[in-house]
């Protein structure tokens, strides 16, 4: 019988198997135990998937855990299992004096899709504390030690060159003691760098989180659903002569990130319904399950908000969320 695939979205959707690995060695049973050659996906939480349709093989749960924490003059160095919830090691980092993780609280999923998808949240990306990733080569059981992510914004070397047939089983994460607070992010401007603690940093990131961003446990969602488009400073620059107002935060080589939120926002979006898909009247990114939704209802409001943005602002949406088909990732563009 068809098992439910664990995703944040709470989306019902099946695979033939669903098994829950706690060890590397499980992890190369499952390979080894595939006689029919059936697809093989590896989840952490199922946090930034959309499983587009059941999935005709295997998911297996990433639930190898693990933190060993060591330290130098100058650093701590953390080895985290893959399959460890990403904001419980931070919330355990904090409480054990070890700060640089704070602005990163809250952010669902686990350790091993961190560096994936090079998380980031209040002006600090997960480059910023990445030492190494190990990963397993699944054809050969060699284990591989990756200290250059190649990291951009929401993007890997893990996303492209071991992407398929590799899995993320650890992940080491270095914290300098020579600790400076990120204030970069709006509410965060508010405290002075000379007095604030991580911890309060922590439980800031925590509050605004909430106020903002709804609860899987509650409200079905991937977090933002989109990407802030970065164009280049001419478009840019045209679109504030019509929207002075527009929020942009500028990058290296003459580009800009625009909030794709407010776009979203603008076209009037927020509530927006498809069958049981709706826009988050809170956070326009976020896509929300508001009423028992179906993989479709969320692929067609996406549709819907990417035609509506492209008509409005010439801005071409791309996702974050990984829409995954029957037996693979699929590719988006001929999707939207
Ligand atoms: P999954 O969805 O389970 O997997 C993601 C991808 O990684 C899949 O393609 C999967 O096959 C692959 N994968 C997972 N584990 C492994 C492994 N061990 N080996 C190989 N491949 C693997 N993201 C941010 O960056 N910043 C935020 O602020 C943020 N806020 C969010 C808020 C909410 C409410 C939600 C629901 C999501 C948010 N996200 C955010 C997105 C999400 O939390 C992150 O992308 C997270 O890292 C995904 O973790 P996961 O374990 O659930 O990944
Ligand atoms: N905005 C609106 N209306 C909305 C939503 C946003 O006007 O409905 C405006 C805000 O007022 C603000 C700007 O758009 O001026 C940006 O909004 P916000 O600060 O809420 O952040 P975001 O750009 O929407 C990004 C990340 C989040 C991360 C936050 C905080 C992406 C795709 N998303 O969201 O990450 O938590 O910044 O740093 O980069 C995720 O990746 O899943 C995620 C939640």
């Amino acid at each position: 019988m068809k098992q439910k695939i664990p995703n944040t979205f709470a989306l019902d959707v099946f695979a033939n198997n669903v098994i829950t690995v706690t060890s590397v060695d499980q992890l190369k049973q499952v390979w080894k135990n595939n006689p029919l050659n059936q697809p093989i996906m590896i989840i952490g939480e199922g946090s930034n998937t959309l499983f587009t349709c059941d999935f005709a093989g295997t998911v297996v749960v990433n639930r190898i855990r693990g933190v060993t924490i060591t330290e130098t003059d100058d650093e701590w160095h953390l080895r985290v299992g893959a399959g460890e919830i990403w904001h419980e090691v931070v919330a355990q980092s904090i409480q054990q004096n070890i700060p640089g993780l704070e602005n990163l609280a809250l952010i669902p999923g686990c350790v091993g899709s961190a560096p994936i998808q090079n998380i980031g949240a209040y002006g600090v990306e997960f480059q910023k504390v990445a030492d190494y990733v190990e990963l397993l080569e699944l054809a050969t059981g060699n284990i591989i030690t990756v200290t250059d992510g190649q990291y951009g914004y929401r993007e890997s070397i893990f996303k492209q060159k071991y992407s398929i047939g590799y899995a993320v089983i650890y992940v080491g994460i270095k914290l300098t003691k020579q600790w400076q607070p990120i204030l970069t992010y709006g509410e965060l401007r508010n405290f002075d760098a000379n007095k604030v603690t991580a911890k309060v940093i922590f439980d800031k990131v925590c509050e605004i989180r909430r106020s903002k961003l709804p609860d899987p446990k509650v409200l079905g969602n991937g977090g933002s659903f989109f990407k802030n488009p970065v164009v280049d400073k001419k478009i840019a620059d045209s679109l504030l002569e019509k929207y002075p107002n527009m929020p942009i935060y500028p990058q290296a080589n003459n580009q800009i990130k625009l909030a794709a939120g407010w776009l979203i926002d603008q076209c009037g979006l927020k509530g927006y319904q498809i069958g049981g898909a709706a826009v988050h009247e809170q956070q326009a990114l976020v896509l929300v399950n508001k009423n028992r939704a179906t993989a479709q209802d969320v692929v067609e409001l996406a549709r819907y908000i990417h035609k509506t943005v492209l008509q409005k602002f010439s801005v071409n949406l791309s996702p974050e969320i990984r829409f995954i088909g029957r037996t693979d990732e699929i590719d988006v563009t001929h999707y939207l």
